[in-house]
């Protein structure tokens, strides 16, 4: 192939050069005598003496390839922040892949309390995460269920929360929709069919920069190994929220679980079968993995990012622009307007829709509004529990109901989290 002067040519061909890159790597790493690149680039960083076998065929990874972790628990809006990663061209973003590990775990063993158990969990945990930053998505079948047939499978989780997964060429049904702005949520599902992991696999390859969402991952402790990785360049957003507003938001998403707490918010009186080790366990986490990053270990330099969700719904456009800066990525226009379009209530939204995750809402009026939907015989609890989180994140405790109540005092601290250097 012969590529003109021209610079449109050029262009063309320098794309058709990084796809061809990718599917040679995606091959090389299903087939090739090296186990992919990214096994022969760890090896010759170990070891130069093993470069030669990988000499063939071998084509380096770019070394500017991020991998992007958000660390984060369940309703501290990591939705939201997801979406601010997924808006980016270049980022191949999947939305809690260890679903399918926790499935299957839990199917065979009742229990996971156990410490073997929760070992051999956290070990499948890494050993996806791995595999994924490396484009393989077909590690995914071993907990898929049903078990995907052809590399094809229509249980993968949330599947439409990733653009990627809903555009070419992945999917090519959806070029209407997706144009004029819908949001994949919607027609993904119904225009996109199966889907195809090869194919998926070769769409990561063709991304510069992968970024997985977890919620399942209790402490930064547990992702040593992987920042430790020679074959990875980890970068941890670890995203956190306040506890009361965490709780408040799990009481309306997950209303069956959490009857007896409506039943308290609803009288002040404190059911005696009010399970409380949820919230504390999300508290202990939160300040233990919290803590970890402000000792600054080595384990963690350059890979880890504190972010309060507040700061973010209090002030989008900086905050996203730190958390661009922080991954080393650009931050594109269309995510400034994804930002203006899903932060403002005033701004009409492309179309009407209505979804548990949505992230479609006036952020900066929700970020404190549990204040107003918690009894404060809940919060006087919870403060209680979560007493060193709330101290450790900077997040004010109030001692009356008034006090609760009144919103022209902000409970957050303006404080600033650098990242650990
Ligand atoms: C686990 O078991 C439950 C009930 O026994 C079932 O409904 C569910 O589909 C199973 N999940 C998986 C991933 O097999
Ligand atoms: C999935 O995509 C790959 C790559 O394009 C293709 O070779 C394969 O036939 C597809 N699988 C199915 C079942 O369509
Ligand atoms: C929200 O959008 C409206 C209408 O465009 C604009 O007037 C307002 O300043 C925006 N608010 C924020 C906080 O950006
Ligand atoms: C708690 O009770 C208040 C009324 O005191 C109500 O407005 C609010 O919706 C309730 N919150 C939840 C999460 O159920
Ligand atoms: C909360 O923690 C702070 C600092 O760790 C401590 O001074 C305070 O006594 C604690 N309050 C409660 C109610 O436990």
């Amino acid at each position: 192939m012969e590529c003109s002067w021209k610079a449109v040519l050029l262009l063309v061909c320098a794309s058709l050069g990084v796809q061809y890159t990718a599917i040679r790597t995606l091959k090389d790493s299903l087939s090739g005598p090296c186990q992919g690149a990214f096994h022969c680039q760890a090896r010759q960083h170990r070891d130069s003496r093993w470069r030669s076998p990988c000499d063939d065929g071998w084509l380096p990874i770019k070394s500017s390839r991020t991998h992007i972790l958000l660390f984060a628990t369940t309703r501290s809006g990591s939705s939201f922040t997801g979406q601010l990663l997924n808006q980016h061209s270049g980022v191949f973003y999947v939305f809690e892949p260890l679903y399918h590990v926790q499935q299957a775990f839990t199917n065979s063993s009742s229990r996971l309390r156990h410490a073997m158990d929760r070992r051999a969990l956290l070990g499948a945990y890494r050993d996806l995460l791995l595999n994924l930053y490396t484009c393989d998505l077909s590690f995914m079948e071993n907990y898929i269920r049903p078990e995907p047939q052809d590399h094809v499978t229509g249980a993968f989780f949330r599947r439409s929360s990733s653009h990627a997964l809903c555009s070419a060429p992945v999917c090519l049904g959806g070029e209407e929709e997706s144009s004029s702005g819908q949001p994949d949520e919607i027609w993904c599902p119904k225009k996109c069919g199966a889907l195809n992991l090869t194919l998926a696999s070769m769409s990561c390859l063709s991304r510069g920069h992968m970024a997985i969402k977890t919620v399942r991952v209790p402490e930064v402790a547990d992702l040593r190994t992987l920042t430790e990785d020679p074959r990875l360049d980890l970068r941890i957003i670890h995203l956190v929220r306040d506890p009361r507003a965490i709780l408040a938001s799990r009481m309306v998403a997950f209303s069956d679980q959490f009857r007896a707490w409506k039943i308290w918010n609803a009288t002040g009186r404190q059911p005696r079968y009010v399970d409380l080790s949820q919230i504390t366990s999300t508290c202990k986490d939160m300040a233990a993995s919290a803590a970890t990053g402000l000792r600054k270990p080595m384990w963690l330099r350059g890979r880890y990012l504190l972010v309060r969700y507040e700061d973010l719904a209090f002030n989008p456009e900086d905050k996203a622009t730190e958390i661009y800066r922080f991954v080393g990525l650009e931050m594109e226009d269309r995510v400034r307007s994804w930002i203006a379009q899903n932060t403002n209530s005033s701004v009409s939204s492309p179309s009407e829709w209505n979804y548990r995750y949505s992230t479609s809402r006036d952020s900066r009026a929700t970020a404190e509004s549990w204040r107003l939907r918690l009894g404060f015989d809940i919060v006087r609890t919870l403060q209680n529990l979560c007493n060193d989180t709330l101290v450790l994140l900077g997040y004010k405790q109030v001692q009356s109901a008034a006090e609760l109540r009144d919103m022209s005092h902000s409970l957050v601290e303006p404080w600033t989290f650098q990242p650990v250097l």
